[in-house]
């Protein structure tokens, strides 16, 4: 039986939790990296089809699985196939995601928090473009500050997770998921209003297909899991505190339908601002956010230092908010399997999983610094741990709970999870569950092989 303390108290707050774990640096951090390195437009609109047509069915395939589970994600496959218990050890996916994933996370929402206070001591003003280069290298290979900022974001993490489902996750998501929205209104005000904003929606709305080729269509795919949050078993952990009375269907399509706003929203606060200087290109990769935009700011703002010192700190805010309700998410995965399997309250469940992942996320962080040329399958640990999740246990996770929920479980326990027990029509269900049997495993498939070199014959 679900206690009611265990249990999203309405709605609305189910779908910001999980829209709070799917709006995050992904969005407006990852999202225009991806997009100003792939090409622009037509980038996005290859990742807008995987999210449609991959994305929004994994994720509804999670929540059908966690809400089955009912309050424990670990037994969740077990009880949903009927009690065969050979597919217990998908339930460890998620705990073992959760640390791999906030892990290195926790690294770049650390540089948000250290730059966020940049903004709010005014640090940024009077610097040099390449005062800003300079001082992000000599910050990010730091062996002290980084791992103390990351430490930071942990332990604010830990205390939401530790206050409980309603306390903490669905009220954080309550207070930070609307503030997010109107920062970036206000953002995107701002940046349509600098000069030369209309290069930067070109870029961002005029495809230009002759770059696409199969790794931008692999970053693409990649892309639309790590901004859903699907394949890690994520999502499941949270539908185990939905309500029987959701619509998985409509709450999947509404989560989707916030995170790819606020994706397309970022860019069009990123594109414009970077567009407005001459000389800079959109695809500077990972360092767009930390180098080129704070200089966009100081120069396009320059003289008028307020408006500069306002832009850089809520634009930083945004980012710590959106890293914030992410790492929540990906805390929980890993505490609830403490919680619930080894009997441990949620505050220490809370405070075992922030501390191993502190020790990992140290090594992520030197991996930029001391620990350069410390690799493993010649990746640093950040890139590593980067690959293992957004490349390999994403769309792996997802095509085997696709696979689960289409083949596994009995049609009539997938029916009834999808109409609330017959009570709600569903009328996409036969689209998504040929979906999830057909299309999701062989797509997933197909894209992997390819990246494996196994159609290399065919050339
Ligand atoms: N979707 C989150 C983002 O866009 C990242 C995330 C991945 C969160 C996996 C939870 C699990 O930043």
């Amino acid at each position: 039986m679900k206690t009611n303390k265990n249990v999203f108290a309405s709605k609305v707050g189910a779908i910001l939790a999980a829209a709070g774990s799917a709006v995050g640096l992904g969005n407006v951090w990852r999202f225009p990296t991806e997009t100003g390195t792939n090409g622009g437009a037509a980038f996005i609109l290859i990742y807008v089809l995987f999210m449609l047509l991959l994305g929004v069915p994994i994720m509804v395939t999670e929540f059908a699985i966690g809400r089955h589970g009912g309050e424990d994600v670990t037994h969740a496959f077990e009880k949903m196939s009927g009690g065969q218990r050979g597919w217990r050890w998908m339930g460890l996916i998620p705990l073992v995601s959760g640390f791999l994933v906030l892990s290195y996370y926790a690294v770049v929402a650390g540089w948000t928090l250290y730059y966020a206070y940049e903004a709010l001591i005014g640090g940024f003003s009077g610097k040099s473009p390449e005062d800003f280069t300079n001082d992000f290298v000599a910050f990010s290979s730091d062996s002290l500050q980084p791992v103390f900022w990351m430490m930071i974001i942990i332990i604010l993490t830990c205390g939401i997770v530790a206050l409980g489902v309603q306390k903490g996750i669905e009220r954080g998501a309550r207070i930070m998921m609307p503030l997010l929205f109107v920062f970036i209104l206000v953002l995107v005000g701002c940046s349509l209003a600098l000069p030369n904003a209309s290069k930067g929606l070109t870029f961002l709305f005029q495809p230009d297909f002759s770059k696409v080729n199969s790794s931008v269509i692999l970053s693409a795919m990649g892309q639309a899991f790590f901004s859903l949050s699907v394949g890690l078993g994520c999502l499941c952990t949270y539908a185990c505190y939905f309500r029987k009375d959701i619509d998985l269907m409509k709450d999947g399509l509404s989560v989707a339908s916030i995170d790819t706003l606020v994706a397309l929203l970022s860019g069009l606060i990123i594109f414009p601002a970077v567009y407005s200087i001459q000389g800079l290109q959109p695809d500077a990769g990972p360092s767009l956010v930390f180098i080129t935009l704070p200089n966009v700011f100081q120069q396009v703002f320059g003289n008028i230092s307020w408006l500069a010192y306002l832009f850089s700190l809520i634009f930083y805010l945004l980012l710590v908010m959106a890293a914030l309700t992410s790492s929540i998410s990906m805390l929980e995965m890993s505490a609830a399997y403490f919680h619930k399997n080894l009997h441990l309250s949620r505050p220490l469940a809370a405070v075992i999983v922030s501390v191993v992942c502190m020790l990992l996320g140290t090594f992520c962080s030197w991996s930029f610094g001391d620990w350069k040329d410390v690799t493993l399958f010649g990746m640093g640990f950040f890139d590593l741990f980067d690959y293992i999740v957004a490349k390999l246990i994403m769309p792996i996770g997802g095509m085997l709970m696709c696979i689960f929920l289409g083949w596994v479980v009995d049609e009539k326990v997938l029916c009834a999870e999808m109409t609330n027990n017959g009570t709600i029509k569903s009328p996409l269900y036969s689209t998504y569950r040929f979906i999830i049997r057909y299309f999701a495993p062989l797509c997933i498939f197909l894209i992997f092989a390819n990246e494996l070199g196994l159609f290399g014959f065919l050339k």
